[in-house]
Protein backbone atom coordinates (compact mmCIF):
# COMPACT_ATOMS: atom_id res chain seq x y z
CA UNK A 1 0.00 0.00 0.00
CA UNK A 2 1.43 3.39 -0.75
CA UNK A 3 1.51 5.68 2.23
CA UNK A 4 1.05 8.89 0.53
CA UNK A 5 -1.68 11.15 1.30
CA UNK A 6 -4.55 12.66 -1.17
CA UNK A 7 -3.63 16.09 -2.91
CA UNK A 8 -4.22 18.56 -0.63
CA UNK A 9 -4.60 17.21 2.83
CA UNK A 10 -3.02 18.57 5.88
CA UNK A 11 -2.95 17.60 9.35
CA UNK A 12 -3.50 19.97 12.38
CA UNK A 13 -4.40 20.30 15.81
CA UNK A 14 -8.21 19.97 16.40
CA UNK A 15 -10.30 22.92 18.23
CA UNK A 16 -13.66 23.44 19.43
CA UNK A 17 -15.03 24.89 15.92
CA UNK A 18 -14.45 21.05 14.69
CA UNK A 19 -16.73 19.19 16.97
CA UNK A 20 -19.39 18.65 14.50
CA UNK A 21 -17.42 17.74 11.91
CA UNK A 22 -15.60 15.53 14.61
CA UNK A 23 -18.72 13.93 16.01
CA UNK A 24 -19.88 13.27 12.29
CA UNK A 25 -16.84 11.54 11.10
CA UNK A 26 -16.76 9.33 14.39
CA UNK A 27 -20.71 8.56 13.70
CA UNK A 28 -20.18 7.36 10.24
CA UNK A 29 -16.75 5.05 11.84
CA UNK A 30 -17.74 3.68 15.22
CA UNK A 31 -20.93 1.29 16.27
CA UNK A 32 -23.82 3.23 17.73
CA UNK A 33 -22.44 2.08 21.14
CA UNK A 34 -18.66 2.94 20.43
CA UNK A 35 -19.06 6.73 18.94
CA UNK A 36 -18.05 9.29 20.91
CA UNK A 37 -20.62 11.63 22.50
CA UNK A 38 -20.74 15.29 21.40
CA UNK A 39 -20.76 15.95 25.14
CA UNK A 40 -17.13 14.18 25.50
CA UNK A 41 -15.71 15.61 21.93
CA UNK A 42 -16.33 18.94 23.51
CA UNK A 43 -14.54 18.29 26.94
CA UNK A 44 -11.40 16.97 25.31
CA UNK A 45 -11.48 19.82 22.61
CA UNK A 46 -11.90 21.94 25.89
CA UNK A 47 -9.34 20.41 28.11
CA UNK A 48 -5.97 19.17 25.85
CA UNK A 49 -7.13 20.42 21.67
CA UNK A 50 -3.39 19.89 21.90
CA UNK A 51 -3.72 16.32 22.15
CA UNK A 52 -6.43 16.03 19.45
CA UNK A 53 -5.32 15.65 15.68
CA UNK A 54 -7.67 15.47 12.45
CA UNK A 55 -6.50 15.44 8.97
CA UNK A 56 -8.10 17.51 6.52
CA UNK A 57 -8.71 17.63 2.53
CA UNK A 58 -8.82 21.25 1.28
CA UNK A 59 -10.25 22.71 -1.37
CA UNK A 60 -8.90 26.02 -2.35
CA UNK A 61 -9.77 28.70 -4.28
CA UNK A 62 -9.83 27.45 -8.25
CA UNK A 63 -9.37 31.30 -9.74
CA UNK A 64 -5.75 31.24 -8.35
CA UNK A 65 -4.01 28.03 -9.45
CA UNK A 66 -0.82 27.93 -10.51
CA UNK A 67 -0.51 26.84 -14.55
CA UNK A 68 2.19 24.47 -15.48
CA UNK A 69 4.44 25.01 -18.00
CA UNK A 70 1.48 23.36 -20.67
CA UNK A 71 -0.88 25.75 -19.43
CA UNK A 72 -3.04 23.09 -17.50
CA UNK A 73 -4.02 23.78 -13.61
CA UNK A 74 -0.92 22.59 -11.53
CA UNK A 75 -1.72 20.07 -8.81
CA UNK A 76 -0.48 22.09 -6.27
CA UNK A 77 -1.85 25.14 -5.05
CA UNK A 78 -0.64 28.47 -5.77
CA UNK A 79 1.58 29.71 -2.63
CA UNK A 80 -1.04 33.26 -2.53
CA UNK A 81 -4.23 30.81 -3.05
CA UNK A 82 -6.62 30.77 0.00
CA UNK A 83 -7.83 28.15 1.01
CA UNK A 84 -11.61 27.89 1.01
CA UNK A 85 -13.12 24.67 2.59
CA UNK A 86 -11.95 21.61 4.54
CA UNK A 87 -13.12 18.44 4.84
CA UNK A 88 -12.44 16.21 7.81
CA UNK A 89 -11.60 12.64 7.55
CA UNK A 90 -9.98 11.51 10.25
CA UNK A 91 -9.60 11.74 13.65
CA UNK A 92 -7.64 11.27 16.92
CA UNK A 93 -8.96 12.42 20.38
CA UNK A 94 -6.82 11.75 23.89
CA UNK A 95 -6.57 13.17 27.33
CA UNK A 96 -3.33 12.65 29.57
CA UNK A 97 -3.80 9.71 32.36
CA UNK A 98 -1.56 9.33 35.61
CA UNK A 99 -2.09 5.65 34.51
CA UNK A 100 0.01 3.50 32.09
CA UNK A 101 -2.89 1.83 30.61
CA UNK A 102 -6.43 3.40 29.85
CA UNK A 103 -8.63 3.38 32.25
CA UNK A 104 -12.76 3.54 32.45
CA UNK A 105 -11.96 7.20 34.22
CA UNK A 106 -9.70 8.26 31.61
CA UNK A 107 -12.31 7.97 28.89
CA UNK A 108 -14.77 9.82 31.37
CA UNK A 109 -15.68 13.73 31.91
CA UNK A 110 -14.92 15.05 35.71
CA UNK A 111 -17.87 15.36 37.91
CA UNK A 112 -16.22 18.64 39.51
CA UNK A 113 -12.77 20.09 39.80
CA UNK A 114 -11.23 18.00 42.75
CA UNK A 115 -12.15 14.79 40.42
CA UNK A 116 -9.09 12.44 41.01
CA UNK A 117 -10.44 10.02 38.53
CA UNK A 118 -12.45 10.69 35.34
CA UNK A 119 -11.15 12.92 32.50
CA UNK A 120 -7.71 14.63 31.60
CA UNK A 121 -5.07 15.05 33.66
CA UNK A 122 -2.40 17.43 32.87
CA UNK A 123 0.09 16.13 35.35
CA UNK A 124 0.31 12.31 33.65
CA UNK A 125 2.64 11.01 31.81
CA UNK A 126 0.61 8.87 29.30
CA UNK A 127 -1.55 9.61 26.46
CA UNK A 128 -4.63 7.69 26.42
CA UNK A 129 -6.02 7.61 22.93
CA UNK A 130 -9.78 7.18 23.00
CA UNK A 131 -10.80 7.48 19.25
CA UNK A 132 -8.85 6.79 16.08
CA UNK A 133 -11.53 6.63 13.36
CA UNK A 134 -11.05 8.01 9.59
CA UNK A 135 -14.43 8.50 7.28
CA UNK A 136 -15.38 5.09 5.82
CA UNK A 137 -15.31 6.63 2.26
CA UNK A 138 -11.31 7.31 2.67
CA UNK A 139 -10.88 3.54 4.66
CA UNK A 140 -7.47 1.94 3.41
CA UNK A 141 -5.75 4.56 2.04
CA UNK A 142 -2.87 4.65 4.30
CA UNK A 143 -5.03 7.52 5.94
CA UNK A 144 -4.99 6.35 9.21
CA UNK A 145 -1.52 4.76 9.37
CA UNK A 146 0.00 8.26 8.28
CA UNK A 147 -2.41 10.40 10.61
CA UNK A 148 -1.23 7.96 13.84
CA UNK A 149 2.43 7.99 12.73
CA UNK A 150 2.63 12.03 12.79
CA UNK A 151 0.67 11.69 15.71
CA UNK A 152 3.61 9.79 17.74
CA UNK A 153 6.38 11.76 16.26
CA UNK A 154 4.52 15.11 17.53
CA UNK A 155 4.15 13.95 20.90
CA UNK A 156 7.73 12.32 20.93
CA UNK A 157 9.18 15.47 19.96
CA UNK A 158 6.94 17.75 22.53
CA UNK A 159 7.84 15.65 24.99
CA UNK A 160 4.69 15.33 26.05
CA UNK A 161 4.48 12.46 27.84
CA UNK A 162 6.68 9.33 27.89
CA UNK A 163 3.97 7.03 26.55
CA UNK A 164 0.36 6.11 24.30
CA UNK A 165 -1.85 4.08 25.32
CA UNK A 166 -5.16 3.02 23.89
CA UNK A 167 -7.38 0.29 23.55
CA UNK A 168 -8.65 -1.95 20.96
CA UNK A 169 -10.64 -5.24 19.54
CA UNK A 170 -9.35 -8.32 18.30
CA UNK A 171 -9.94 -6.93 14.57
CA UNK A 172 -8.21 -3.51 15.13
CA UNK A 173 -4.70 -4.38 17.10
CA UNK A 174 -2.95 -5.44 14.22
CA UNK A 175 -3.56 -1.86 12.90
CA UNK A 176 -1.59 -0.80 15.41
CA UNK A 177 0.59 -3.48 15.61
CA UNK A 178 1.59 -2.57 12.55
CA UNK A 179 2.65 0.94 13.36
CA UNK A 180 4.52 -0.53 16.35
CA UNK A 181 2.72 -0.57 19.39
CA UNK A 182 3.21 -3.69 21.87
CA UNK A 183 -0.25 -5.74 22.50
CA UNK A 184 -0.36 -6.12 26.44
CA UNK A 185 -3.62 -8.76 26.28
CA UNK A 186 -6.84 -8.18 27.61
CA UNK A 187 -8.06 -5.03 29.15
CA UNK A 188 -9.74 -4.66 32.12
CA UNK A 189 -12.13 -2.18 30.51
CA UNK A 190 -15.25 -3.51 29.81
CA UNK A 191 -17.40 -0.86 28.06
CA UNK A 192 -19.69 -1.36 25.99
CA UNK A 193 -20.78 -4.64 27.28
CA UNK A 194 -19.80 -7.60 25.21
CA UNK A 195 -16.56 -5.78 23.32
CA UNK A 196 -13.77 -7.21 24.58
CA UNK A 197 -10.49 -4.76 23.98
CA UNK A 198 -6.80 -4.89 24.22
CA UNK A 199 -4.30 -2.95 26.25
CA UNK A 200 -1.53 -1.60 23.45
CA UNK A 201 0.79 1.40 23.87
CA UNK A 202 3.81 2.51 22.77
CA UNK A 203 6.31 3.72 24.69
CA UNK A 204 8.31 6.87 23.50
CA UNK A 205 12.36 6.85 22.26
CA UNK A 206 13.78 9.35 24.57
CA UNK A 207 12.94 7.11 27.68
C1 LIG B 1 -8.97 1.34 11.98
C2 LIG B 1 -8.83 2.57 11.06
C3 LIG B 1 -8.53 3.81 11.90
C4 LIG B 1 -7.66 2.32 10.08
O1 LIG B 1 -7.49 3.45 9.24
P1 LIG B 1 -7.24 3.23 7.67
O2 LIG B 1 -6.88 4.53 7.07
O3 LIG B 1 -8.43 2.54 7.10
O4 LIG B 1 -6.00 2.22 7.71
P2 LIG B 1 -4.74 2.21 6.74
O5 LIG B 1 -5.21 2.28 5.33
O6 LIG B 1 -3.77 3.23 7.19
O7 LIG B 1 -4.16 0.74 7.05
C5 LIG B 1 -2.86 0.54 7.53
C6 LIG B 1 -2.63 -0.93 7.71
O8 LIG B 1 -3.49 -1.44 8.74
C7 LIG B 1 -4.35 -2.43 8.21
N1 LIG B 1 -5.68 -2.16 8.76
C8 LIG B 1 -6.50 -1.16 8.47
N2 LIG B 1 -7.62 -1.22 9.18
C9 LIG B 1 -7.48 -2.30 9.94
C10 LIG B 1 -8.31 -2.90 10.89
N3 LIG B 1 -9.50 -2.41 11.22
N4 LIG B 1 -7.84 -4.00 11.49
C11 LIG B 1 -6.64 -4.52 11.18
N5 LIG B 1 -5.81 -4.00 10.28
C12 LIG B 1 -6.24 -2.91 9.67
C13 LIG B 1 -4.35 -2.25 6.71
O9 LIG B 1 -4.60 -3.46 6.05
C14 LIG B 1 -2.96 -1.74 6.47
O10 LIG B 1 -2.02 -2.81 6.44
P3 LIG B 1 -0.80 -2.81 5.37
O11 LIG B 1 0.01 -1.57 5.66
O12 LIG B 1 -0.08 -4.08 5.68
O13 LIG B 1 -1.44 -2.77 4.05
C15 LIG B 1 -10.11 2.79 10.21
O14 LIG B 1 -10.35 1.67 9.42
C16 LIG B 1 -11.36 3.14 11.02
O15 LIG B 1 -11.65 4.31 11.23
N6 LIG B 1 -12.12 2.13 11.45
C17 LIG B 1 -13.39 2.36 12.18
C18 LIG B 1 -13.15 2.95 13.55
C19 LIG B 1 -12.26 2.06 14.40
O16 LIG B 1 -12.55 0.90 14.59
N7 LIG B 1 -11.15 2.65 14.91
C20 LIG B 1 -10.19 1.96 15.72
C21 LIG B 1 -10.62 1.96 17.13
S1 LIG B 1 -9.59 0.99 18.15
Amino acid sequence: MTKTLPPHSAIRPLAVQDVDAIVEVSDKAFPPDQSATREKVLYRLQACPELCLGLFIRSYDAKDKAKNSDGEDDQLPHPTTSVISEKLVAVILATKMRSDLITKGSMGIPEGPDDEENGHKEDGNTVGVHAVCVDPEYQGKSIGSILMNDYVQRISTNGVASRIALIATDENAPFYEKLGFTNQGKSDCKYPPGVVWNDLYFDLSYN
